[in-house]
Order: C-alpha cells, then sequence, then structure tokens
C-alpha cells in the first residue's frame, strides 16, 4: 500500500441494499476500518469512506415484488446498515448514497464530459443481461446464457443505448498496470486481470431504457446511466469532486480501494477507462480480497444461511468478532466460517493467550509488588530477550498492515503475547518471591506490563475497545501519549502507576452443548484429576472397604507446586496446570475450574497422587491428580504451604 503523502483515502464498495448484510460485507467494512485507524495512529490524515449503491433493476424488482416504491425499501435497509457499522465500531468519514443528489450532479457531470469529447456514442445493444450482478455478458462470454460469475439465467436485452468506448483504452491500461505493479494486489488478481484484458476489451453499454431507477442521461431521454457506471463514481462524489475542490484535491487519488474479488474487474478495467477518459488520476490500488465461505458453498439468502453479524457481536462483542474475521483471512485467499472454529479462536487466542497475560501479571503485581508497577532492577539475559522481541514484532506488525495482511499482523504480535507467557512460567515469580528476589520480580514484572502496553498499542486499530479496558487496568487511562503508535519504544510504561485489576477482558466462552452434558453427569464419583465434573458433588456416603497399610503405601503422594495454570477449551470445569515436583514438572487436569482462578493457582502447593496411571482428558494427558477435599459448597484444594516442593505425603 503507498504511503508517500500525509492524506490516505480508503473506500470499501458501496453495497446493495437488496438485502441486509452478512459477515462476508462486514469483513470487507472491518478490513477497511482496521487500516484506516492504524494510518490515524501513523499521523495520516484520513478519509474512509462506505456507502450504499441504490439503483438498479435489481433493486427496483426487489422493492416492487414487496410492493413498496424503491425508495422506501432502500431507506430501510440503509438504516440497517448504518447501524451494523455503529456496531461494529467503523470509524467511516462519510456515508454516501447513490440516491442523493450531490452524486447524481457528478454522475451526470461525468458521462457528459465523456460523451461531449466523444467517447460515449448511441447506438443499438442486443446482448446478454445478469440482473442479479448487473453485468452485460455477450454470446461468447455466456454461450450457455448463465452469468459466468454467479451461475444465474442471463436475458436477452435489445435496445437503444449509448455506449462507451472502452476498446480504445485497452493499451493504455495495460501499459498502467504494467508500469505501476501496485496498481492490482495481491499478484493473482493482477495476472487475472491482464489476461482478461488480453482478450480485447468491448465497448460497454452504459445507459438503460427497460426501466427508471437510476440516474437520467442529461441529454437523452429515457436513458438511464448503467448502474455500475453510477456506483463507481461514488468514489469521487464522496470527497466533494464538484462541491469541495480542496477535499477532493487532498484526497484523490484514492490510496486503496478495498473491494472483494469478484468485483476487482468492475474496479480494474471499467473504473479506470472512465477516470482515463474524463481527465483523471487513477487510484493507487486496488486490493481484492478473498470471500468468507461456510462449508456447504457460499451464503445466500435464497440457501437460507446467511451469518448477521449482529447476532454473534451480540453473543461474543465486537472485538472478538473483529479479531475472528481479521485473524481468518489469509492475503487474497478465501476463508471457511464455522461457529466453532470462531469460538475456539476467541477462547484461545483472546482468553487463554491475551486475557489470561494480563490478568496473571497484574495478579501478580497485586501479590508481589503491592499492586504498582515496579521500576526494574538490571535485565538479564533472557529479559533482554523480550525486549528485542517486543521491538522487532513492531515494524514486522506494520509491514504486514501495510500489505493488508491482517492475519500475519495479528500472528506478528501474538509471538510478543505467547512469549510472554512462556516467560511467566519461565521466570516463575512465585518462586522469586519464596526466594526473597524482589529484585527479579520487579523487572520481571515491569518487563510483562510494558510488553502488554506495546501489545495493546498494536492491538487498537483491529480491536477498538480493549486500550481503554487495559489502560484502566494498567492505571496509564489518563496518559494519552503513551497509548500512541509513536510510544513504540521501550521503557516509556512509567514505574509507580497502580494497577487495576478487572473484570477479565475476553471471558471464556463455553459451549451450550457441553455445558448440558457436564450438567447432567454432574454428581458421579470419580477423582478430582481424572474425572473433574465430580469434584463439586458431595463424597458418595457409602463406605469403603478397610485396607492394608501396605495398600496405602502404594500411593504416591507428593507436595507440588503449581507453576501454571490455565482453563481447558469447551471444558468450564477443567483446568490444565503444569506442576513442579521438584525433580520434574507434570501436566495435569483437575476439575476445580469453577472453585479455583487459574492466577489463583498459580504459585500454590498442592498434594499431587503421582502415581496415577495417565488418563487423557479432552486431549490432554493428566499425569496425576490433586487431591481435594469437598462437601456440599465447597472445594478445596489440599494445599501444605510449610513442607518443600517434593515432600512425601504419608
Ligand atoms: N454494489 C456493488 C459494489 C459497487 S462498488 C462501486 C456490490 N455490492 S454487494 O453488496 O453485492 O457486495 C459488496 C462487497 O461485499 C463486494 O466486495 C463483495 O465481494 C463483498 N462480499 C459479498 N459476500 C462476501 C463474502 N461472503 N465474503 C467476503 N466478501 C463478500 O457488489
Amino acid at each position: 500500500m503507498p504511503a508517500e503523502k500525509g492524506s490516505f483515502y480508503i473506500t470499501t464498495p458501496i453495497y446493495y441494499p437488496s438485502s441486509a448484510l452478512h459477515i462476508g460485507h462486514a469483513y470487507t467494512t472491518v478490513a477497511a476500518d482496521a487500516i484506516s485507524r492504524y494510518k490515524r495512529m501513523r499521523g495520516f490524515e484520513v478519509f474512509f469512506l462506505t456507502g450504499s449503491d441504490e439503483h438498479g433493476q435489481k433493486i427496483e424488482r426487489t422493492a416492487v415484488s414487496q410492493g413498496m416504491k424503491p425508495i422506501e425499501y432502500i431507506d430501510r435497509i440503509v438504516e440497517g446498515f448504518k447501524t451494523l457499522w455503529k456496531a461494529l465500531e467503523i470509524s467511516n468519514d462519510d456515508f454516501i448514497r447513490t440516491t442523493e443528489d450531490r452524486h447524481q450532479r457528478v454522475v451526470q457531470e461525468i458521462f457528459k464530459r465523456i460523451y461531449e469529447q466523444g467517447d460515449i456514442y448511441k447506438s443499438q445493444y442486443e446482448g446478454w443481461y445478469c440482473t442479479p450482478c448487473e453485468t452485460f455478458w455477450t454470446e461468447r462470454q455466456a454461450p450457455e446464457k448463465v452469468c459466468p460469475d454467479c451461475g444465474r439465467p442471463v436475458e436477452l436485452l435489445q435496445e437503444e443505448s449509448y455506449f462507451f468506448r472502452m476498446s480504445k483504452y485497452a493499451d493504455r491500461l495495460l501499459q498502467h498496470i504494467e508500469q505501476h505493479p501496485e496498481f492490482i494486489q495481491p499478484v493473482s488478481r493482477r495476472n487475472e486481470m491482464v489476461n482478461f484484458i488480453k482478450q480485447g476489451l468491448e465497448d460497454l453499454c452504459v445507459s438503460r431504457t427497460t426501466f427508471q431507477w437510476g440516474i437520467p442521461v442529461p441529454f437523452g431521454e429515457g436513458h438511464v446511466i448503467y448502474v455500475w457506471f453510477d456506483a463507481l463514481t461514488n468514489y469521487i462524489t464522496g470527497i466533494g469532486y464538484l462541491d469541495n475542490p480542496e477535499l477532493f484535491k487532498k484526497f484523490w487519488p484514492a490510496d486503496v480501494h478495498l473491494v472483494g474479488k469478484d468485483i476487482v474487474r468492475f474496479h480494474t478495467v471499467i473504473w479506470p477507462i472512465i477516470l482515463m477518459a474524463a481527465g483523471l488520476e487513477l487510484p493507487r490500488q486496488v486490493y481484492g480480497h478473498g470471500w468468507i465461505l461456510l462449508e456447504g458453498g457460499k451464503m445466500s439468502k435464497s440457501k437460507g444461511n446467511v451469518i448477521d453479524p449482529l447476532v454473534l457481536i451480540d453473543k461474543y462483542g465486537v472485538d472478538a468478532v473483529r479479531y475472528y474475521l481479521l485473524k481468518e483471512l489469509l492475503p487474497g485467499l478465501d476463508g471457511y466460517y464455522t461457529e466453532e472454529a470462531m469460538v475456539t479462536r476467541i477462547n484461545t487466542d483472546l482468553a487463554n493467550d491475551l486475557g489470561n497475560l494480563v490478568s496473571r501479571t497484574l495478579a501478580m503485581v497485586e501479590r508481589y509488588c503491592g499492586g504498582a508497577v515496579p521500576v526494574p532492577a538490571e535485565y538479564s539475559e533472557v529479559d533482554q530477550e523480550l525486549v528485542t522481541l517486543a521491538a522487532r514484532v513492531v515494524p514486522d506488525t506494520e509491514q504486514h498492515i501495510e500489505r493488508l495482511d491482517f492475519s500475519n499482523a495479528l500472528a506478528s504480535i501474538w509471538k510478543l503475547v505467547a512469549r510472554c507467557n512462556k516467560y511467566i512460567d519461565e521466570m516463575a515469580p512465585w518462586n522469586l518471591a519464596k526466594e526473597g528476589r524482589q529484585d527479579r520480580i520487579d523487572t520481571v514484572m515491569y518487563v510483562l506490563a510494558e510488553c502488554i502496553r506495546q501489545v495493546t498499542i498494536q492491538c487498537t486499530p483491529f480491536m477498538p475497545l480493549l486500550p481503554d479496558k487495559v489502560w484502566l487496568q494498567l492505571g496509564i487511562e489518563g496518559q494519552k501519549e503513551l497509548h500512541s503508535w509513536d510510544s513504540l519504544n521501550w521503557g516509556r510504561l512509567p514505574a509507580g502507576m497502580k494497577v487495576k485489576r478487572g473484570s477479565s477482558l475476553f471471558p471464556r466462552i463455553v459451549d451450550e452443548e457441553d455445558q448440558k452434558k457436564t450438567d447432567k453427569e454432574k454428581g458421579k464419583s470419580r477423582p478430582a484429576a481424572e474425572a473433574p465434573k465430580e469434584t463439586a458433588a458431595p463424597p458418595a456416603p457409602a463406605e469403603k472397604p478397610r485396607i492394608s497399610y501396605d495398600d496405602f503405601a502404594k500411593l504416591d503422594l507428593r507436595v507440588a507446586q503449581v507453576a501454571e495454570a490455565k482453563r481447558v477449551e469447551k471444558a468450564d470445569r477443567l483446568l490444565e496446570l503444569k506442576v513442579d515436583l521438584g525433580t520434574e514438572t507434570r501436566t495435569i487436569v483437575a476439575g476445580i475450574a469453577q472453585h479455583y482462578a487459574p492466577e489463583d493457582l498459580v504459585g500454590k502447593k498442592i498434594v499431587l497422587l503421582a502415581n496415577l496411571e495417565p488418563s487423557k482428558i479432552r486431549g490432554i494427558t493428566s499425569n496425576g491428580m490433586l487431591l481435594a477435599a469437598s462437601d456440599d459448597q465447597v472445594v478445596e484444594v489440599l494445599n501444605p504451604e510449610r513442607v518443600e516442593v517434593g515432600s512425601r505425603v504419608k
């Protein structure tokens, strides 16, 4: 994405108000929003335009089929668009509707200008038309009488029309594409378009006479302007082509037209030729992203499988939905949506990785540093390694965002998140506390808090609600200068700020089905580490048979210390613990998640049945079982604090 100027203009397609929008449309707009927010953070003056494409035969037919006037029908749907963009925290600077006066004037002006210079002429059209795509096709392009794009039947049109001399501009366009490799991105789309243009361009029919719902040709009674000619022109109306020359000068040419792969052709063939004919500069880039597909293929109203983003926002929160969409699509490729994958993504990346990092760190700052970010002492080699990684992540994230590769931008940030979580385990601050090494604790806590600040800044374009929550918890909500991209250099976080641990940033999502199953099974008696659901139930009253001391001596019971704790995905009662036995570290799964938060266990001593056969629980091999006592109300983990790790229990 070129960025050699102080202003930055980005657009989304303008959406058809033929029905409500789904997560595919949401993807384009969220992606454009993420870049806009990023560019603003980098000091660019940004203009971000989205809107609605309201004319054409399809809309007219849909409205009529519902017994409404087109504008009445459209007004209602466009209100829905605006509600959705608000719910998704979209920061567009304007919303253009093609039925607005300001737009009609621009379209007529451009059409007239091209006509007067001889590039639009009147003739007879005979050919095929796909109304759902609002696209003309020749006999050669649609030999089976179906639309090559969407596969639906095409209609035969025979009418007097105005034609646009596209053929005249084919060579100039090819030359432009060759000389500006960044014009069509990703590269795969550029190759497709070059092949398409090389097959030869025919003049385009740019007016219709058989319906009325469009912008009239200013000099041609009964003709309305072809809806794609009308729609594409929105990109110059929106920045004041006729009304505000200063704004236009500042923002044209557009830096990026972000579009789905299906409409790259309109944006890289018709639109540039309109601009060439009108004597205007071409946009710097058209980026064609892939589609979000469902397992059964495309989303469509007729299949009844359309995923409503508002429902997802309501269930999972806007930041989580945005994160999922941006993480899921790789540059230029299609991605698949399933709700299950989305929940897994949220639980893994957001609740476990990022959410836990923040809550563990703040819990330890409270416990070991009196609740204030400490002054770091001297950095050890491993601390320095984190500082270096943090510095490397920033340019990586920047490069990926500049290339509109949001998935890898997030992956780059998450490298630091993952390293921080590992660092906590390696540094084991609970051991440092036991050893009285306050200097080390202070340094480790500072490193973690500063990494959290840097991660949060880089997440801001993607998850706009997250930062304020983190700033509040880190105690720097009033210090705006510490939230900016420019402050991404090590050590800006001041020591001494009181942290305020709040509710979890991304609560884990519990699968409803899983919950039901768990509830049903509740009450059966099994040991804590193996079938943890049952620890909450009262012990079975039945007496057990007496055993010999030899029987008891078979149990290898030892004191261990919890080094790490996290929730198990999709299991609301399970925690996965890493426990230190002095001689080795084990992984166990314990059914105490409803009684202990993971961070409350870290550093605690427990009693471990160390020679229990390992068992696999939710795909995790549990190698041992912690002992807990329980009654009707309480489950309490046995906690011998005064003895050394590794001590025998007998
Ligand atoms: N009105 C035209 C665009 C005119 S721009 C001058 C149009 N509208 S649309 O509502 O049908 O589609 C708008 C955008 O949504 C397109 O970029 C399209 O690729 C995108 N998407 C529609 N379904 C999609 C997915 N399932 N996944 C990702 N994007 C998808 O075309």
